[in-house]
C-alpha cells in the first residue's frame, strides 16, 4: 500500500498512528542530523522528518532527495515542536522509519513550491504538467470542477437533460471562422467543428426534449484576447414554452448557487437590467462594468451653444457627439498624467480630450473662454462637478467617443483603485438590434445569429426598416465581462426564411446551409429560447484572474499555439494523400521564440 492518508489528512488527533504517505518532495531542509521535507500531494502538505536515531537507513536515503522526486514513506505521527499555523497539518509531522523512492525528477525549469513566483507564462505552458502542480493553477482547476458539478446538479434538478451534440458537424453561422476537418471518405468535403451547439439545441426542442443543457466544447478560429480561446467551454441551455422571464430566473438561481458554493458569496437577485441603447449611451459599451460609476453625460446641447469650433464642427458632422465623465477627486491629476490619458485614447481613434478642473469653487480649463458663465453653470450641474473633481470631455463620431471613453473609464477606475474585487455586479443587457450593417460586404448581418427572434413589438417594420428592429436577445454581463448570451428563437419557418432573405442569403445558400433546419421548423416547433454561458469566463471571475489561460488545463497561447504539444504541427505526406489534400507552402512555427 502506497498511502494510508493524503498529505492533508493528519492532525493532532492522529498522534502515534503508524501511517504511509506518498507525494512529491516540495521542499527539503537539511539540518545536518535532522532532514525535514515538506511532502506534497493534490490535497496539501505534511512535514516529514528523518532522524538518524529513528532510522539511519531512511536518513541516508533522505540525503539524496531533491525537489519534485516522488517518494513514499512510512512513519509515526508526532507533535511538532514549531507549529506552522498556515498549514492544516501544521501541528504534526511524520517521523520516518522507511522510505521508498518511487521516481526521480530532473530539476524543474521553474519553481513549483513557491506559490507566488510568476515565471514567464510561455515556459509554464511548455511544461504545463509541472505548472498544474502549482497551487495557483491547481486551485483554479478545483473551483472549475466545483462549478461544473454544481451546474450539472442544478440543471438536472430543474428538469434539464444533458444531451451531447456532435463535434464533427457542419458550419454554423455564429460569425467566427470555422475550424474545418477534411473528410477522408469524401475527399473535397469538410466537417466543421461547432462554434456552438446552436442548431442542435433548437433541433432538440423540435425533438421534444423541452429542457436541455450541455457543458459543451466550442471552437472558433478568431483573433484571441485575454478572455478568448479558440477552444472554449459553454454551459449551453435551451428550453421550450417558458419564455425569457423564466429563463432569467433559472440563470440567476443557478449563478447564485455557484457563487455560494464556490466562494461562499451571496448574490443579490433579480439582476439589474439595461437596454443596449442605454448601455452604449452611458458606458459606451454593451458590457459595462457597474462596480464603479463615472457614467457618460452627453453635452451636445450645452456644447452647441459654445463658441468652441472643435465642438461645433463635431456636432455638424453626421453622428457627431460630445460626452464627458466626471472623475471624482481627479483635479489632483497632474498635467503630465492628463497628457498620458490623451495618448492612451489615441489608439481608439479619439484624437483628443478636453479637461475642466474644479477647485475652491471655481473652474479651470483652456475651454472656459468658449463658454458663457451661464453655460458653465449648466455644465457643472449636468456633470455634478464638485470641488476636487475633473471633467474629461471627448468629441467625435459617437462610436469613436464611446470606444475611447469606455477604455478611459476603465483605465481610470483601475488606476485610481475604484474597483472592489470582491463585488459581483451582474447585469442583463437587453433589446439589442437584430441586424447591423456590414460596410465591407454591403449587407445586413445578424448581431447575434440568424435564429434570434425579432422583438414582437418590431415585427411590423421587419422588412421596411430592418436596422430599427430590436431582437429578443440578451447578454449577461458580470464585472465588465460578457459571460453569457442568448435569445428567444424564431419558431416560424416563414419568419426564418424572411430573415435569411434580409441577410441576402441566396435560396441556394439557404438550402445548402440550413435546408434541413427550415424543414425541421415545419414539423411542429414549440416556442423556445435559451442562452449559453462562457464557462471559462465565469471561472475567471470566480478565481479572480484576468487571464483565461489560467482556468483551462491545457490552453493555447494568444497565437493559438499549444506550446507543450507543439501544435498545430505538420502531418505525414501519407495522411495528406489519403485526404487528397495538397499544401502549397508550409509555414515554419518558430517554437524556440514562442
Ligand atoms: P455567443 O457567441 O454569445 O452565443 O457565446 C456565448 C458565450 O460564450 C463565451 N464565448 C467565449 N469564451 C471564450 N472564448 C471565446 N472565443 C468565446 N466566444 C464566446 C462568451 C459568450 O457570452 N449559440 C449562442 C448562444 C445562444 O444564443 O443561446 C452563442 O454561442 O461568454
Amino acid at each position: 500500500m502506497l498511502r494510508t492518508h493524503t498529505c492533508l489528512d493528519l492532525d493532532k488527533s492522529d498522534i502515534n498512528k503508524k501511517v504511509t504517505l506518498s507525494g512529491w518532495v516540495n521542499k527539503r531542509r537539511d539540518h545536518g542530523s535532522m532532514i525535514f521535507i515538506d511532502l506534497r500531494d493534490r490535497y496539501g502538505i505534511t512535514q516529514i522528518v528523518f532522524d538518524p536515531e529513528v532510522s539511519s537507513i531512511a536518513h541516508e536515503k533522505a540525503k539524496i532527495l531533491r525537489n519534485e522526486w516522488v517518494i513514499s514513506i512510512e512513519g509515526s505521527v508526532v507533535l511538532r515542536k514549531m507549529i506552522n499555523k498556515n498549514l492544516k497539518t501544521g501541528a504534526i509531522e511524520i517521523s520516518v522509519d522507511q522510505i521508498q523512492i518511487l521516481s526521480k525528477s530532473k530539476p524543474s525549469p521553474f519553481s513549483i513550491f513557491e506559490d507566488k513566483t510568476e515565471t514567464n507564462e510561455e515556459l509554464r505552458l511548455k511544461y504545463r504538467y509541472l505548472d498544474i502542480r502549482r497551487k495557483p493553477i491547481l486551485d483554479k482547476l478545483k473551483i472549475r470542477h466545483m462549478a461544473m458539478l454544481e451546474t450539472r446538479n442544478f440543471y438536472s434538478e430543474h428538469g434539464f437533460l444533458e444531451v451531447n451534440t456532435p463535434i464533427l458537424c457542419k458550419s454554423t453561422p455564429e460569425g467566427a471562422r470555422d475550424y474545418l476537418v477534411p473528410s477522408r471518405i469524401y475527399p473535397g468535403n469538410f466537417y466543421a467543428l461547432p462554434q456552438s451547439p446552436q442548431i442542435f439545441k433548437q433541433l432538440l426542442m423540435i425533438g421534444g426534449i423541452d429542457r436541455y443543457f450541455q457543458i459543451a466544447p466550442c471552437f472558433r478560429d478568431e483573433d484571441l484576447r485575454a478572455d478568448r480561446q479558440p477552444e472554449f467551454t459553454q454551459i449551453d441551455v435551451e428550453m421550450s414554452f417558458d419564455g425569457k422571464e423564466k429563463l432569467f430566473e433559472i440563470v440567476e438561481n443557478h449563478l447564485t448557487r455557484v457563487f455560494k458554493k464556490c466562494l461562499d458569496v451571496d448574490i443579490k437577485t433579480p439582476f439589474e437590467r439595461m437596454s443596449y441603447t442605454h448601455a452604449l449611451e452611458k458606458y459606451g459599451t454593451d458590457k459595462p462594468d457597474l462596480r464603479f460609476s463615472m457614467e457618460f453625460e452627453r453635452l451636445d446641447e450645452i456644447a452647441k451653444k459654445s463658441t468652441f469650433s472643435i465642438f461645433l464642427d463635431t456636432l455638424k458632422a453626421s453622428n457627431g457627439c460630445i460626452k464627458a465623465i466626471n472623475v471624482k477627486g481627479g483635479a489632483e491629476i497632474s498635467r503630465k498624467k492628463l497628457d498620458d490619458l490623451t495618448s492612451f485614447v489615441k489608439p481608439f481613434k479619439l484624437k483628443g480630450l478636453s479637461f475642466i478642473k474644479k477647485t475652491d469653487s471655481s473652474l479651470s480649463s483652456s475651454l472656459l473662454k468658449f463658454f458663457t458663465p451661464a453655460l458653465l453653470n449648466e455644465l457643472e450641474k449636468k456633470l455634478k462637478l464638485e470641488d476636487g473633481d475633473l471633467a474629461i470631455i471627448a468629441a467625435d463620431k459617437d462610436d469613436i467617443v464611446n470606444q475611447g471613453l469606455d477604455h478611459l473609464r476603465r483605465k481610470i477606475a483601475l488606476d485610481r483603485g475604484l474597483i472592489n474585487k470582491n463585488i459581483y455586479k451582474f447585469l442583463w443587457v437587453e433589446e439589442f438590434p437584430l441586424f447591423e450593417y456590414d460596410e465591407n460586404e454591403k449587407r445586413l448581418k445578424s448581431v447575434h445569429h440568424p435564429f434570434t427572434a425579432p422583438s414582437i413589438k418590431d415585427l411590423e417594420i421587419l422588412e421596411k426598416e430592418p436596422l430599427k428592429v430590436r431582437a429578443d436577445a440578451y447578454d449577461l454581463v458580470l464585472n465588465g465581462y460578457e459571460i453569457a448570451g442568448g435569445s428567444q428563437r424564431i419558431f416560424d419557418s416563414d419568419v426564418q426564411s424572411t430573415i435569411f432573405k434580409l441577410l441576402k442569403l441566396s435560396d441556394e445558400d439557404i438550402k445548402r446551409k440550413f435546408g434541413f433546419f427550415i424543414d425541421a421548423l415545419k414539423y411542429g416547433t414549440p416556442p423556445h429560447g435559451g442562452i449559453a454561458y462562457g464557462f471559462d469566463r465565469l471561472i475567471m471571475i470566480l478565481t479572480n484572474t484576468d487571464n483565461i489561460r489560467d482556468v483551462i488545463a491545457f490552453p493555447k497561447t494568444l497565437k493559438s499555439l499549444d506550446l507543450m504539444l507543439q501544435s498545430p504541427g505538420e502531418v505525414d505526406e501519407d495522411q495528406l494523400k489519403e485526404l487528397e489534400l495538397e499544401t502549397k507552402e508550409i509555414k515554419e512555427i518558430p517554437w524556440e521564440n514562442t
